[in-house]
């Protein structure tokens, strides 16, 4: 059986990316054919290179141009995308060629919390604030507009009033790594029985 080959998108340090990157490592039908940046600083990289997974660093410039990342995926051959921190909009046309086969997780339950500019921190501040009794993550597929897309899964943590932004941001993330590569597979698994 041909394995599905799946480019991860990171604009940040890249925790999720290494988590998926090492739950599909002996997988018998995915694996990861790319890892793309538009942070050359990104600690992942290094990581990347050393599992010998391709990685490209791209300007901003290119990450807003939908003919640039087509082009980058077919030469991967690359069949679904992850976005795991990533914080360009993605462009239509990308959109249109990978339509419903992006992925993309937010913490914290969407349509809540999100939108433009809402991401990492700035999210965990804003639900404090907000006095929320419970946050997550919400994994969904991507459309044209940041955070909108139709919602695969969602998990919940409490918000404890002693949390502070890092200890909202360290729950969130440990539901990060334990869901996000298992709503992935059996996403990708479904498509295989369709
Ligand atoms: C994650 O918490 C992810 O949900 C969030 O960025 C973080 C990246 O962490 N994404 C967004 O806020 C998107 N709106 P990581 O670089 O350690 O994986």
């Amino acid at each position: 059986m041909k394995k599905h080959r799946l480019a991860l998108f990171v604009s940040g340090t890249g925790s999720n990316a290494l988590n998926i990157a090492t739950y599909f490592s002996q997988h018998h039908s995915i694996e990861i054919g790319l890892f793309v940046t538009n942070n050359a600083a990104s600690p992942a990289i290094q990581v990347f290179q050393r599992m010998d997974i391709p990685c490209e660093i791209m300007d901003n410039t290119q990450a807003a141009d939908g003919n640039f990342l087509i082009d980058l995926c077919s030469a991967h051959t690359i069949d679904h995308i992850v976005l795991a921190g990533y914080l360009r909009l993605i462009p239509s046309s990308f959109i249109h060629v990978f339509n419903s086969r992006i992925f993309n997780i937010h913490p914290a339950l969407l349509p809540n919390f999100g939108g433009k500019g809402m991401y990492g921190s700035r999210v965990h501040a804003a639900v404090l604030e907000a006095g929320e009794v419970e946050s997550g993550i919400t994994i969904h597929l991507v459309n044209e507009h940041f955070d909108e897309g139709r919602t695969l899964a969602q998990f919940h943590c409490s918000v404890d009033q002693n949390d502070t932004i890092e200890t909202l941001r360290v729950k969130v993330q440990q539901l990060e790594h334990a869901h996000y590569p298992v709503v992935i597979e059996q996403t990708l698994n479904l498509e295989n029985h369709v």
